[in-house]
């Protein structure tokens, strides 16, 4: 049987378990996936001992994604440049890891959207954060000009323009609605909307009615900017899809198959987030 896991701490959240284990039986494979408390002081022994404890490999979720980065082989250039992992695998004796978060918001742009291009687009990013460097650095990939970005503390998102260069447009945090106007994409990474958090304040108005608004935060569902964003009849893509197709690449790695994010499976998920939901 192949194993899999989610490490964090804590972790009892996490519906990466949901996900696999829906394509796991989708595709009749003899595996596990689940998830796996890991204290920061264990986190060492836990990644060098991977092997032993018969795991093809692991995701990695807070407080961890740093940390693990240090204690593996970076798979590709995106991650070395992140200095942060989500997917941990073992080949040919080392242990590899990677980022997906990027790839995963960008999958589900194009599967909400087909046919958006970015190329040589304006974007505001609200969040320097762990998961906007990841988002940052995808949409660089899909050739958009400019990056404006607004962050509660400024220096993180000037550190972003040292860490990606010319591209990258650090704003100050209040004046995010200004650098609406012209962009082809609002994202959202930072907690706020977030259930239990403060809802996010941005006055959309100067915002074009074609432009999209994405938000990578996914309880609930539909977060308030995005529902602001419904209302003005901006096309707008959910959290809950980069969630799903982060999670592609690591099942591929791990269980030979590269397994298709279905509607399907959004309803599972979505229904597990929000009982009352209904597509
Ligand atoms: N859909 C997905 O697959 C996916 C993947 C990863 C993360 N996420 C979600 O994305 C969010 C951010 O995750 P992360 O890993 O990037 O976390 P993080 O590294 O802790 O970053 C948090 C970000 O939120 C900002 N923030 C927090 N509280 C704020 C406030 N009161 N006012 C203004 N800004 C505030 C922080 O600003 P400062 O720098 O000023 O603190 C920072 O930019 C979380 O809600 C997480 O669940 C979703």
């Amino acid at each position: 049987m192949i194993k899999a896991c989610v490490i964090g701490w804590p972790i009892s959240h996490s519906r990466s378990p949901l996900i696999h284990g829906y394509w796991l039986k989708k595709h009749g494979i003899d595996g596990s996936y689940t998830r796996q408390p890991v204290e920061p002081a264990a986190l060492n022994a836990f990644i060098s001992d991977l092997e032993d404890a018969g795991y093809s490999g692991c995701n990695v979720t807070l407080p961890h994604k740093e940390k693990v980065f240090q204690l593996i082989v970076p798979a590709d250039e995106t991650t070395a440049r992140l200095g942060a992992v989500n997917t941990v695998f073992r080949r040919a004796g080392k242990t590899y890891g990677t980022n997906t978060d990027g790839e995963g918001f960008v999958g589900s742009l194009h599967q909400s959207l087909p046919g958006i291009d970015l190329n040589n687009a304006r974007v505001v990013v609200l969040g320097a954060g762990g998961a906007a460097l990841a988002v940052v650095s995808a949409l660089l990939d899909q050739g958009v000009a400019e990056v404006a970005i607004a962050n509660r503390t400024e220096e993180k998102a000037r550190e972003l323009r040292t860490r990606f260069g010319q591209r990258i447009k650090p704003v100050a945090w209040n004046a995010a609605a200004d650098h609406l106007a012209e962009s082809r994409l609002l994202v959202n990474t930072t907690s706020l909307g977030m259930k239990g958090q403060a809802p996010l304040d941005l006055d959309l108005s100067r915002l074009d009615i074609d432009a999209v608004v994405a938000d990578i935060v996914y309880t609930p569902l539909q977060t308030p900017l995005l529902a602001q964003a419904v209302e003005r009849g901006n096309p707008i893509v959910e959290g809950l899809g980069m969630l799903l197709h982060q999670a592609v690449r690591g099942f591929s790695l791990w269980f030979g198959v590269t397994p298709e994010v279905t509607g399907e499976l959004y309803d599972l998920i979505a229904r597990d987030i929000d009982p009352d939901y209904r597509r």
